[in-house]
């Protein structure tokens, strides 16, 4: 018998002040999109933005849907969308908010979502930067995927 542990890293931000410009410019976007999410159920907008290896933008928010589980969430729109339109760039960096927030931390992904940018960060054999912000408050980033999905499934199709 044996007792193991995972240990999670990541960067605590007091505020955007100390965050570098690209960072910020990240959740700025994240902040705005999340304003247009479609979230009548839930009233929970979120707002997710991709940068890609060109320093190119984009964006996606929740889309929910009476049906409960045919809503999307923020991260899987704007990852699919960069997928399936951009399959040759890859993505650095996700940065993800909500508008509201009980909690004193960021919002922090699903596990649905930490599947997809796990599976995406591996097939693209580049770590993706996950920038999780709380509007007013704490920034939390953290280097990879595999942080918030500590021996995840990946499976023997993709080796
Ligand atoms: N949601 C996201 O868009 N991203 C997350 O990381 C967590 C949850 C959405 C799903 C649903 O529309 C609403 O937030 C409430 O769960």
């Amino acid at each position: 018998m044996k007792q193991n542990s995972i240990t999670i890293d990541y960067i605590e931000y007091e505020s955007l002040d100390s965050m570098p410009a690209e960072d910020v410019a990240l959740i700025e976007k994240a902040v705005e999109i999340a304003r247009k999410s479609y979230s009548p159920y839930s009233k929970f907008p979120v707002g997710a933005a991709v940068r890609l290896d060109n320093g190119e933008i984009y964006a996606g928010n929740n889309q929910e849907n009476v049906a409960y589980p045919s809503g999307t969430c923020a991260e899987r729109t704007v990852l699919n969308y960069v997928n399936a339109n951009f399959p040759d760039n890859n993505i650095e960096a996700i940065a993800i908010t909500s508008l509201k927030s009980n909690s004193s931390i960021p919002i922090t992904p699903c596990g649905f979502c930490r599947q997809v940018i796990m599976e995406m960060e591996y097939s693209q054999h580049q770590n993706i930067r996950i920038i999780l912000h709380k509007i007013g408050g704490p920034t939390y980033v953290f280097h990879s995927a595999p942080a918030l999905l500590p021996l995840a499934f990946i499976g023997e199709m993709l080796q």
